[in-house]
């Protein structure tokens, strides 16, 4: 089976899908060989010929398209190259299918098989598989990293000869596996952080980071059997909006990261918020490219609005693209290593298997996931 893996199209996107160190577990499985689109490492200080060092070819990427069986791909791919794959070949990688979704349809007309690494199921077994998690795990950290290159002051407490510094008071809404990352990165560089989620389960994960859980009362909230939180009403999220309001006004930095899975990102800061807090104060907008949580924020842009600074920028797992490369290549070769089948040389699609039934969108031309047939 020749394994292709693509270099990101997006100038954003610093990440490789291969890294030098994960991939010896791809070139050990038997009767496998790994082709690269040149350039494929260059964001992250591997070079072509440390990859060729490794027993890898280095190819364009038409060579890529249109030899490979399975071709690893960090973004969808436009129909335009879905065309030069080979049939009954599989894509695997960031599919994106909530908004590319022509380009679903154009791997199953092509009949490929598809496996979209964000539709990871969220059990035991595919946590090592979980491209999501890792990813936000990253961003969550560079996202404190980036807010506090934003402030005009530090974020620790200092007792200096010169007198007291105050702490930096850092509120991060939505306490997922970035926001969770985004508490623990703000505590450990001294900032005093406060947290809240509509998931109140989260509480005894915040205080066990050392941060303060702010409890707003939005009566029936809840999350869906994969761990995601449930959309709330328009009377949910304006009380929110309203109690949450009180504590961005005492914030200086202001972290957001509410999601729903599948869905455009909830609006939970709007001007009237951002009104009531102080000048100097920054907002980082980690949902800004799923439609954004805070009004007025745009993707790779920094918004003054009465002096406090919206943050928005893409691709934040990319600020630390080495690690990011290691953590997603891992991701995507352990999903490869569970279903290669050592005999067939070839990928045992088993829709027994609740990995199989929710990452693959699209089998011998047939769109499996019925929210995109
Ligand atoms: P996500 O990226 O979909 O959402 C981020 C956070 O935003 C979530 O905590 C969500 O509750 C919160 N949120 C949504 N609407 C909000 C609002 N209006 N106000 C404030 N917060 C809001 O979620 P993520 O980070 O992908 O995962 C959520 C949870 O799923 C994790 O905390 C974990 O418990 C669970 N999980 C389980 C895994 C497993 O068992 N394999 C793997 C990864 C996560």
């Amino acid at each position: 089976m020749i394994i292709a893996a693509l270099k990101s199209p997006d100038a954003t996107d610093l990440r490789s899908v291969i890294h030098p160190e994960t991939v010896n577990r791809l070139l050990d499985l038997e009767g496998c060989s790994l082709i690269f689109e040149r350039g494929i490492g260059e964001n992250i200080n591997v070079s072509d010929d440390q990859l060729i060092a490794l027993g890898l070819q280095a190819s364009s990427r038409e060579e890529c398209l249109s030899q490979a069986h399975l071709i690893i791909t960090p973004s969808p791919l436009k129909r335009i190259e879905i065309e030069q794959i080979q049939l009954g070949a599989t894509v695997i990688g960031m599919l994106n299918p909530f908004y590319a979704q022509d380009e679903l349809k154009a791997l199953a007309e092509a009949k490929l098989n598809a496996v979209s690494m964000e539709f990871i199921p969220r059990i035991t077994r595919a946590q090592k598989m979980d491209v999501l998690s890792s990813q936000a795990n990253l961003a969550g950290y560079a996202a404190v990293l980036e807010a506090a290159q934003h402030l005009s002051s530090a974020l620790p407490m200092m007792m200096t000869a010169a007198g007291t510094l105050k702490p930096a008071r850092v509120f991060v809404i939505g306490v997922g596996v970035a926001g969770l990352q985004a508490i623990a990165t703000a505590k450990r560089l001294g900032a005093r952080v406060e947290a809240f989620d509509t998931r109140d389960v989260v509480e005894e994960q915040v205080k066990s980071l050392g941060a303060k859980f702010v409890k707003i009362d939005l009566g029936e909230t809840g999350q869906t059997d994969q761990g995601y939180a449930k959309e709330l009403t328009p009377e949910q999220i304006e009380k929110q909006k309203e109690l949450q309001s009180l504590v961005c006004a005492r914030s200086d930095i202001v972290i957001t990261t509410a999601q729903i899975f599948g869905r455009p990102a909830p609006r939970i800061i709007d001007g009237e918020t951002i009104k009531k807090m102080k000048p100097g104060s920054v907002i980082l907008d980690m949902a800004v490219e799923t439609g954004g949580n805070v009004e007025g924020s745009a993707v790779d842009e920094v918004i003054e609005v009465n002096g406090v600074k919206i943050v928005g920028v893409s691709n934040l797992s990319s600020r630390v693209a080495s690690h990011a490369s290691f953590a997603l290549s891992n991701n995507i070769i352990n999903w490869i290593t569970d279903f290669y089948n050592q005999e067939s040389k070839s990928i045992h699609f088993d829709f027994e298997d609740e990995v199989i039934q929710s990452s693959v969108l699209v089998f011998d031309g047939e769109i499996k996931n019925e929210r995109f047939a």
